[in-house]
């Protein structure tokens, strides 16, 4: 299994506060954007992540991440010249993909819930063709939006539509199996000139092989496009943190709690950022797991 986190595009309706900085390096409180999309991967059992980006930012996230070794994971880096499309990412990472599955995330998505990692793992485990994730939303039409029977089989994909079928978004969270390069190389440019993701999706839907797992309202899943939403955002993240005193998406300690670093390990990551609170949250993991 492969992960690709797709952290390219212009920015443009965050401008003028991306016209210098990749979007997905903005702070959402307390870390970098990108932390939110990568825990994700990680929670899933993913090791094996490339980062696509702009020529310009690549060299950003690079020295924000390096080669993924301190997580215990192994990161690789590959351009986006232009922003043609989230299926594009298929096509640059295909030599990457080889014959594997591949798990793929929008760098500006945030998820957090309840059973999320043990889901993620379960339809990975079981993954034959693609796999969705909806989110009820007030607002479909900003979106994808899948459709399911009365059964919860999908019967529709469709992009941004005026008139939404559902309320159901598809959220930038996709498991596809090794087909997804095919079906990439196949695909045409939109109206919009870009190779659209919802094409992918609709070919896996049309020979039978597309499922849709609905997160539910219990969970959240946040949106980072406009000013007020990278705001809400960010004050989610803090209250939650703040209420539970759990950090979310702290790389350091999935992992730990994975297995892929040793608490030692832990704690000289920390120490490193121990000038920081997120430091000193990943010095206070560390030390209840030499403790216990
Ligand atoms: O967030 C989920 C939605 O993401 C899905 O519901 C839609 O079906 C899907 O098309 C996509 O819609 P967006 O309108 O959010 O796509 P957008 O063009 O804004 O791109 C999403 C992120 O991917 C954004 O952070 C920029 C980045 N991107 C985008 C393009 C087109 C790239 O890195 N490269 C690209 O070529």
């Amino acid at each position: 299994m492969k992960g690709i986190v797709l952290a390219g595009g212009s920015g443009t309706r965050l401008h003028p506060v991306t016209s210098a900085v990749s979007k997905q390096l903005l702070p959402v409180y307390d870390k970098p954007m990108i932390y939110y999309p990568l825990s994700v991967l990680m929670l899933a059992g993913v090791r094996d992540i490339l980062i696509i980006s702009t020529p310009s930012d690549l060299p950003n996230f690079w020295r924000l991440l390096g080669s993924g070794d301190q997580y215990g994971i192994r990161l690789s880096y590959a351009e986006q010249p232009s922003p043609n499309g989230l299926a594009e990412a298929f096509l640059i990472g295909q030599e990457f993909i080889g014959g594997d599955d591949v798990a793929f995330v929008l760098g500006d998505n945030i998820f957090h819930g309840q059973g999320f990692s043990a889901r993620m793992r379960q339809e990975l485990k079981e993954l034959d063709g693609c796999v969705l994730f909806g989110y009820p939303v007030q607002d479909p039409g900003r979106y994808g939006v899948g459709e399911l029977d009365e059964l919860g089989q999908l019967v529709s994909i469709e992009e941004k539509p005026s008139e939404p079928r559902s309320n159901l978004a598809i959220t930038g969270l996709y498991f596809y199996d090794n087909q997804v390069v095919e079906i990439a190389r196949g695909l045409t440019p939109s109206a919009r000139g870009e190779l659209e993701i919802t094409d992918v999706n609709l070919a896996y839907l049309r020979s039978g092989r597309a499922k849709l797992v609905n997160l539910g309202r219990g969970f959240a899943w946040l949106d980072t496009g406009t000013h007020e939403s990278l705001l809400e955002a960010g004050q989610f993240v803090q209250v939650l943190e703040h209420r539970t005193g759990v950090c979310i998406a702290c790389l350091e300690e999935i992992a730990l709690g994975m297995g892929y670093i040793s608490a030692d390990e832990c704690m000289a990551l920390g120490r490193k950022l121990s000038n920081s609170h997120y430091g000193d949250y990943v010095v206070a993991v560390a030390r209840a797991a030499l403790a216990s």
